[in-house]
């Protein structure tokens, strides 16, 4: 009888992740804490999470939402931020970080994607802010997609880089950045240029669809996130980023529910629901590159580095398992359900939640 592989981890931690709140944090907050300890929650809340004090309660609310027994003997530990705006305070942000609230600030350019209105759209008014984290060392985690309406949606990544990002790394060189959910080659290769100060999250589902998954046959609601889907050329090179151990590249899952009757709409929202089958879609995509030795460094090692926290102590297991794992293929909420992610293929690594304790 052929022997099941597994795979022992330190306890993964998600270092971008949507929440929400309602009936809906209710309903998906389970599945990110039965498999991760640390997670950076978005503050794209409507309205969205813009002080301290607006943060240290929607922590509360989340924390509420956590079962009482988190399996695998870890505890699920909310990383807030705060939503940048062009009023936002300084001496509020300071504060936050000091306490231990707040982890980092997230830059959404005003309507590139889900509940960003109040985002910025004079990048300069938020200097004073910016010129403070830097000095305190607290990360600015970017949505990098401008929304010039002349530029092609395909190409809103590689123009943020060009005409924000680099200029913004320029003027505040000591600022710790986070491109978030990178989608292109050009996002690859602009982390990689950059000796200091620059990471990158990469998503489930960038390294498994691209836009043909989106697009062709019929379009795909449940596919149709932001920044959108791209040509397989730029998936292969996310995949390549991910699976090379490069310590600037970490998991941000991007795990984005909206109820189907949300996304199944004439005017669809952007993002998918990944939290639940996360661990078993990496352990597929590493699998195949027989990069399996560094998933633990994509999805527990990296991000703690750069976040300049120490790994998770508990353990995970993931096994192989010779038939495939069924996942829902939705969850329920009181707003409705929620569709999961589906990569399109058979999984059959499973997270066992008989992890292992502590050190
Ligand atoms: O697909 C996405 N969904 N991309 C984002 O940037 C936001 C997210 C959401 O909040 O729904
Ligand atoms: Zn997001």
């Amino acid at each position: 009888m052929a022997l099941s592989k597994e795979l022992i981890l330190r306890v993964p931690d998600d270092w971008h992740l949507h929440l929400r709140d309602g009936a809906l944090l209710q309903a998906v907050t389970p599945h990110s804490s039965a498999h991760f300890g640390r997670a950076i929650i978005m503050p794209n809340l409507v309205p969205p999470v813009v002080t301290c004090e607006q943060a240290a309660k929607y922590r509360a609310r989340i924390l509420q939402a956590v079962p009482h027994v988190v399996s695998g003997g870890h505890v699920f530990d909310p990383q807030m931020t705060l939503y940048l705006t062009q009023g936002t305070d300084p001496d509020d942000v300071a504060a936050g970080a000091k306490s231990g609230l707040i982890k980092a600030v997230k830059l959404y350019p005003a309507g590139a994607t889900t509940n960003s209105q109040s985002g910025v759209s004079d990048i300069e008014k938020t200097y004073p802010v910016l010129e403070r984290m830097s000095e305190i060392g607290l990360p600015l985690l970017v949505h990098g997609e401008v929304t010039d309406p002349m530029v092609d949606i395909f190409d809103r990544e590689a123009a943020f880089i060009e005409t924000i990002l680099d200029p913004l790394r320029r003027r505040f060189p000591l600022l710790r950045v986070v491109m978030e959910h990178v989608t292109t080659s050009e996002g690859i290769n602009y982390v990689r240029s950059q000796s200091s100060g620059l990471a990158a999250t990469l998503t489930v589902h960038h390294l498994i669809i691209n836009r043909n998954s989106l697009l062709v046959g019929g379009i795909k609601p449940h596919l149709y996130c932001l920044p959108i889907a791209k040509r397989e050329a730029h998936r292969l090179a996310l995949v390549e980023a991910a699976t090379s151990g490069d310590k600037r590249f970490f998991l941000g899952t991007d795990s984005a529910p909206h109820v189907d009757a949300a996304k199944e709409a004439a005017c669809g929202c952007a993002g998918m629901f990944t939290s639940i089958n996360t661990m078993s879609c990496l352990a597929h995509v590493f699998e195949n590159e027989n990069a399996l030795n560094n998933l633990e460094k994509f999805t527990s090692l990296n991000g703690a580095a750069f976040y300049e926290v120490p790994p998770n102590d508990a353990r995970i297991r993931l096994v192989r398992k010779t038939d495939p794992v069924v996942f829902p293929a939705k969850i329920e909420s009181t707003d409705g359900p929620v569709s999961v992610f589906n990569p399109g293929f058979d999984l059959f690594w499973q997270v066992e939640q008989d992890a292992l304790a502590h050190d």
